[in-house]
């Protein structure tokens, strides 16, 4: 066997040094250099995956890809229709979300019609990991599970076993030897998520990655391991948020920016089927502030409540807040309601909240959050039965969105009967959904509508 040796890496640059070094000597960077395994063996390992002479395209056939449906409705949509043979599935979020209780039920569903699935846990013993199992229903009879974290030892089970899919929970606890950085650090995350795709790869083997999120939102070690898989899902929000909405950010083989919206109960995380009527369940009647706002995750149209509440500050500077809302966006539109309406509102705290844990950050909910504003301010509610649809300019003009019409059915099938939009938008709309569709030029003529 060839000897291994261990070099630091500039993950800027690809500069090699035989010792670690704070900033890198070819690109001046700070703190880029990152321990790696090298072998003389491996760099054609590696290349072997895709060994093969470059062709005409026209004359490639496409193989296709064959998938494999899980049984769980939001996650194979969210993959774009099921798991793709030999794919790799990073799943990111905070401690305590629900990313073992979603592989398990996963590899349990994958598992159930007699395929081998492998369940790695680095985190837990077999014992807890089979409690855990108890809640979730019967498991099924060719789910293997291994308490390991050394990577040689878990390829050898790859190996014997030779499952279809493979879960590994998390990458952050699993490392190889050799290595002498911990495991965790950004080179062992790494070298392990890079040896176990070449693995998964060349052998059509599925795996899936838990990794834990820290709080600035990076998968611990800066992101490394997003360009290496096919696929990216991140659970979204807080562990205590209601629902817990799962977003795929990269997608090789489906479209992104999906979400999937899942509610943790004691029998484990179960599908949402109707977000929109969920999120609108426990909505005040006549109260001031609260809006409605048909958003667009992915392809679906979701419905979403905003609400705002203006007080008036103490001292010194007014405070604004922003929750599920982007705190950007949110100065912006209070500064075009202060000088395009003139609502005085340099006294007042401002708090905005999208209900329920989901993130918005589409313009298009921008005349929406306006409105739940002034509602507030001037404590006059906005009709229940009307929403609210339109991105907002500097001057206060009112601006059409994409896919109205999509937004505007999702809001006619939960029993809305008007819908505010901009101009363009409500010339445009063809369907008859027997709502009243309303244009607005301007932030002022959408006030004067919805609160008179
Ligand atoms: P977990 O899946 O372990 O989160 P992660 O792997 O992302 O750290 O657990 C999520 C939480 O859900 C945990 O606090 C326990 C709880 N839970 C339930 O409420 N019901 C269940 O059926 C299970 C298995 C866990
Ligand atoms: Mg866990």
């Amino acid at each position: 066997m060839s000897r291994q040796y261990t070099v630091f890496a500039c993950q800027k640059c690809g500069y090699q040094s035989p010792k670690w070094l704070g900033r890198c000597p070819d690109c001046s960077n700070w703190n880029t250099l990152v321990e790696e395994m090298q072998s003389p063996q491996e760099a054609p390992a590696m290349n072997a995956v895709f060994a093969e002479a470059p062709k005409k395209l026209c004359e490639i056939e496409a193989a296709g890809e064959i998938r494999d449906e899980i049984g769980i409705g939001e996650l194979d949509r969210l993959l774009g229709g099921g798991i793709v043979k030999g794919s790799i599935v990073l799943v990111g979020g905070e401690p305590g979300i629900g990313k073992s209780t979603l592989l398990l039920q996963l590899s349990n569903k994958l598992s159930a019609n007699g395929d081998t699935v492998l369940y790695v846990s680095g985190e837990e013993s077999v014992g807890q990991t089979k409690l855990r199992a108890e809640r979730l229903g019967k498991a099924s009879e060719s789910l293997y599970i291994v308490s390991q974290t050394d990577l040689d030892t878990i390829e050898g089970y790859i190996d014997k076993l030779y499952p279809k899919a493979v879960v590994i929970d998390s990458v952050q606890t699993i490392s190889r030897s050799g290595l002498s950085s911990s495991p965790g650090s950004v080179g062992q995350v790494r070298e392990c998520a890079s040896r176990l795709t070449q693995l998964g790869k060349s052998k059509g083997i599925s795996i899936f990655l838990i990794g834990h999120v820290t709080k600035d939102g990076s998968i611990a070690g800066p992101r490394v391991l997003e360009h290496m898989v096919d696929v990216v899902l991140y659970f979204e929000g807080e562990r205590h948020a209601a629902f817990k909405i799962l977003r795929a950010v990269k997608n090789r083989f489906g479209s992104t920016n999906e979400v999937g919206i899942f509610r943790m109960t004691s029998n484990g995380l179960e599908e949402v089927e109707n977000p929109s009527e969920l999120f609108l369940s426990e909505r005040p009647k006549d109260t001031s502030g609260s809006v409605v706002v048909p958003v667009l995750e992915g392809t679906r149209p979701l419905l979403v409540e905003i609400q705002a509440l203006v007080t008036s500050s103490g001292f010194g500077v007014p405070m604004r807040r922003a929750i599920g809302v982007d705190f950007n966006r949110l100065s912006l539109l209070v500064a075009v309601l202060e000088r395009r309406i003139g609502l005085g509102l340099y006294t007042q705290d401002i708090f905005v909240s999208a209900v329920g844990g989901v993130k918005v950050d589409e313009p298009a909910a921008d005349l929406g959050i306006v409105m739940a504003i002034a509602s507030s301010f001037k404590d006059k509610p906005v009709d229940t039965g009307c929403c609210i649809l339109g991105e907002v300019g500097l001057t206060g003009e009112v601006r059409g969105v994409t896919q109205t019409e999509l937004r505007v059915k999702e809001a006619g099938r939960l029993g809305f009967k008007r819908c505010i939009v901009s101009k363009p938008d409500a010339k445009s709309i063809r369907i008859k959904s027997g709502m009243e569709i309303i244009g607005a030029a301007s932030v002022r003529e959408a006030l004067d509508i919805v609160i008179s």
